[in-house]
């Protein structure tokens, strides 16, 4: 019952368009923490699915235990860790409780929610704690065709143990590829946080330094570059009456076509496998109790996580996440805010 079933190499149907129906076992809610919905976002769930952005959800794997490819062992047996110590915790001694150790960990990074402080904080914590980071170089490719998809998993499983693999790049299935499955881990934020930082961060770069703009929009022109955010809002420019709203979920959803087209089965997906094969996905809102979980967690990787992220020495190399340029006025706000109303 416990052993690990072993699909390798998938069957016929690589890409059901079934979602699997059923298999939660009771009481997998009570692992999810909920944080209350921010009131914006009461109309938005059903058409674009940024409910996501207001959870912070943990989730240990659900029981599909017939399923080829089934959540990686890991997160049954921290779930089966969790389960007995908030029992016994209450009701009596704990019997020594070992955290189980996962060896991968990916952390597919979605861009402009964080990242690169966790980065950052990564670097430091890979020689503190003595496990290999592994990084790309490669930050505007998401999508992988199947060979690309098939040498990055192979690469990535060939890593020395334990790793922590982290690039921007869609959900990546490794057991379609006969692969173990990784724990997964990632950050998301408020979608219009997100699009301020992505407007700003075009056009200036970030906290780290000026050359960073050159890099990325080395060819906008200067009276777009320094277009104010309120004109774009108001004036329906391109850029601000289509802010890409759906970009977090391929991230969740993986690298089937169809999670690109934003839509219900996509977001359906993307929700499954967040409970199938994501340890943690915290929101940049919160980002201290983030650490906080991903160093109760995570030891081997995280611990310590919080005191480096707060010490006012790292403070250089760790800034606030979500530095700003400048902000929209307020009220305009509300109409960026009607993007997230169906419509
Ligand atoms: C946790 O509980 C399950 C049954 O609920 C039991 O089989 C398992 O041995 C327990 N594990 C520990 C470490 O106590
Ligand atoms: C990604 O960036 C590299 C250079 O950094 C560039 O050569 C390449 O064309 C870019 N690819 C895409 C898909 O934008
Ligand atoms: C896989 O690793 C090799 C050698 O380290 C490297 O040359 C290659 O570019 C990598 N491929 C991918 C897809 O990362
Ligand atoms: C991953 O691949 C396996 C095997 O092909 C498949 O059963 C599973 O549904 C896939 N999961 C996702 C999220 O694509």
């Amino acid at each position: 019952m416990k052993k690990k079933q072993q699909h390798p190499g998938g069957g016929a149907d690589p890409w059901p368009h079934g979602t699997p129906l059923g298999g939660a076992p009771p009481g997998l809610g009570s692992w999810k923490r909920r944080v209350p919905l921010l009131p914006f976002l009461r109309f938005s769930l059903r058409d674009y699915g940024f409910c996501m952005a207001t959870l912070l959800v943990f989730c240990l794997g659900s029981l599909f235990y017939q399923l080829s490819g089934g959540p990686p062992r890991f997160l049954l047996d921290l779930r089966q860790y969790l389960g007995n110590s908030t029992y016994l915790d209450d009701h009596g001694p704990p019997p020594s409780k070992v955290l189980p150790f996962p060896s991968q960990v990916v952390y597919n990074r979605v861009g402009k929610c964080g990242s690169r402080t966790v980065v950052l904080l990564l670097r430091i914590l890979s020689e503190k704690h003595g496990f290999n980071l592994v990084t790309s170089d490669i930050h505007n490719k998401t999508r992988l065709t199947k060979n690309e998809q098939m040498e990055l998993i192979k690469n990535i499983s060939t890593a020395e143990q334990p790793y922590l693999f982290t690039r921007h790049v869609h959900f990546l299935n490794f057991s379609r590829f006969g692969g173990d499955q990784p724990v997964y881990i990632n950050i998301i934020r408020d979608p219009v946080n997100r699009f301020l930082s992505n407007y700003f961060f075009r056009r200036f770069g970030d906290w780290r330094g000026e050359q960073n703009h050159m890099i990325r929009t080395p060819s906008m022109r200067q009276e777009e570059r320094y277009l104010d955010i309120n004109e774009c809002i108001l004036e329906n420019y391109p850029e601000c009456s289509n802010p890409r709203l759906f970009y977090i979920i391929p991230y969740f959803c993986g690298q089937h076509p169809r999670c690109r087209e934003p839509g219900e089965w996509a977001l359906e997906r993307a929700k499954l496998n967040v409970n199938e094969n994501f340890l943690l996905v915290g929101i940049l809102e919160e980002l201290e109790d983030v650490l906080l979980l991903l160093e109760r967690f995570l030891p081997h990787y995280f611990k310590g996580v919080l005191s480096i992220y707060k010490d006012p020495d790292q403070q250089e190399v760790c800034p606030p996440p979500g530095f700003k340029a400048s902000r929209p006025h307020s009220q305009l706000q509300s109409p960026q805010r009607s993007w997230l109303a169906p419509g």
